[in-house]
């Protein structure tokens, strides 16, 4: 992608309209490799069309899917017929964790040879915590010293079910081991100490895998036999909460704003913000609740509010892992401390979030602290702005930093905006729709 510069200016009127939220990203990647290794032809409605998960859609297509969009908008996902095939050429991830992930794990369980890479930022992420348990199941690679792509996925071995207890609270291992069980001889048991997003366990479902998820504390074990097959399903993909929260945190900062988000999806493992939202003060109300493919949906009202600073539980960091970077912009227009702890998942992101939003927040004149895996903001006073940010290839830093400007005195650019368009390609539609001025720049 070329890179783009962007910049946003302090708001000097409300806010206002009614939006409606981008597709869900984790929703539509699973949705896509989901149907890719499913019989029969899956139609998707509502498919986030961002970049990553149109690697995704051709990395599923490199391993034999045929798949295409409808003049209706609908996506068509024809299965592979017989199993995923080894690709002809290196499969691209671009900048997708979630993308290049879950595909390693299915990819494992069908005895095929492919090669995995990336960006800049994805062949610096740790890959390790999914390659370390595709080896105790039998899958074997090549890969460069530290587990970082470009990672090959030998062919030949059969899987064999394991009882796993990932070290980290991650989704996206869950989810790698769960694809890899499918074709595994025996019952894959994964144990999670606290629950991470279950979309997932809930779309295996919909595609006729039995599983069970038992709660355990604060966590659950999923329980899975091998040897199923998924069957297509009709899937629909509701608004994404992490791309809905830029939206909800632009209303709360900026004086007068009234806003509606429609048709964003209420999964109690991914609303952690808006409950911290609430509790700093904000005006967020959710009506018209009701369920499309398997989710819940609302819509989200919000309103300009006065917001104080917080200690966010660290036991919430799972069902609000990528929103850290946005909180830490509400948290500069709170009155008072804002702590978040236990964020130690967001130095291996598609940047290191901590040091990306302590540095975009400081060059910008805000009161922020960080340690190895947490950071604090002091805030209530109108940020001075002014600063040019690194966005480090990072979608949720980019869009942050925009946010940011809304409310300093002086302009905040960010040096690339291009990511954005991985997981919002319609942010800056929907920002000068709803009156902000947000502009890109050559
Ligand atoms: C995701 C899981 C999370 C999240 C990512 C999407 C998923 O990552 O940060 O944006 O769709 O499973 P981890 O599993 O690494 O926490």
């Amino acid at each position: 992608m070329t890179s783009t510069a962007a910049v946003s200016q302090k708001s000097t009127t409300p806010l206002r309209g009614t939006v409606r939220a981008p597709g869900d990203k984790s929703v539509s990647h699973r949705a896509m490799i989901f149907g890719a290794m499913a019989t029969g032809t899956t139609t998707v409605a509502g498919l986030l069309e961002g970049a990553d998960i149109m690697s995704t859609a051709d990395a599923m297509r490199a391993f034999g899917a045929d798949i295409t969009k409808d003049k209706d908008g609908v996506w068509h996902v024809v299965g592979c017929k017989d199993g995923f095939q080894s690709p002809k050429h290196a499969v691209d991830c671009g900048n997708a964790g979630t993308g290049v992930r879950l595909i390693m794990g299915a990819a494992a369980g069908y005895k095929v040879s492919a090669t995995f890479t990336g960006d800049a930022s994805l062949t610096s992420r740790p890959m390790g915590r999914v390659l370390d348990p595709l080896r105790e199941m039998g899958a074997a690679f090549d890969v460069a010293p530290g587990d970082r792509l470009p990672v090959t996925l030998k062919a030949g071995a059969a899987l064999t079910a394991i009882d796993y207890t990932p070290p980290h609270a991650s989704a996206q291992v869950k989810s790698c081991i769960l694809l890899a069980g499918l074709n595994a001889a025996g019952t894959t048991a994964i144990t999670e100490p606290t629950l991470t997003r279950d979309h997932t366990e809930n779309m295996l479902k919909a595609f006729g895998v039995k599983l069970t998820a038992a709660k355990r504390g604060d966590g659950q074990v999923v329980r899975m036999d091998g040897g199923q097959t998924l069957k297509a399903t009709h899937v629909i993909v509701p608004g994404d909460p992490s791309s809905a929260a830029f939206l909800i945190v632009a209303a709360l900062i900026t004086p007068g704003s009234d806003i509606i988000i429609e048709n964003v999806m209420m999964n109690p493992t991914r609303t952690g913000l808006f409950e911290t939202l609430t509790e700093m003060g904000g005006y967020l109300r959710s009506d018209n609740f009701r369920t499309s493919g398997g989710e819940i949906i609302a819509d989200i009202h919000v309103k300009h509010s006065p917001l104080h600073g917080v200690t966010v539980p660290p036991h919430r960091a799972p069902a609000m892992i990528d929103e850290y970077p946005i909180l830490a912009v509400a948290a500069a227009f709170a009155k008072g401390r804002t702590v978040m702890d236990g964020i130690g998942e967001l130095r291996v992101k598609e940047s290191d979030r901590i040091a990306a939003t302590e540095a975009l927040l400081s060059s910008n004149g805000v009161n922020i602290t960080s340690h190895e895996s947490g950071m604090t903001v002091i805030g209530g006073d109108t940020p001075r702005g002014g600063a040019v940010v690194k966005t480090h290839h990072d979608h949720r830093i980019a869009m942050s930093a925009l946010i940011l400007g809304l409310g300093c005195d002086a302009p905040v650019r960010i040096d690339d905006a291009s990511m954005i368009a991985t997981s919002f390609p319609s942010f800056f539609d929907i920002m000068t729709r709803l009156g902000a001025v947000i502009e890109t720049s050559a």
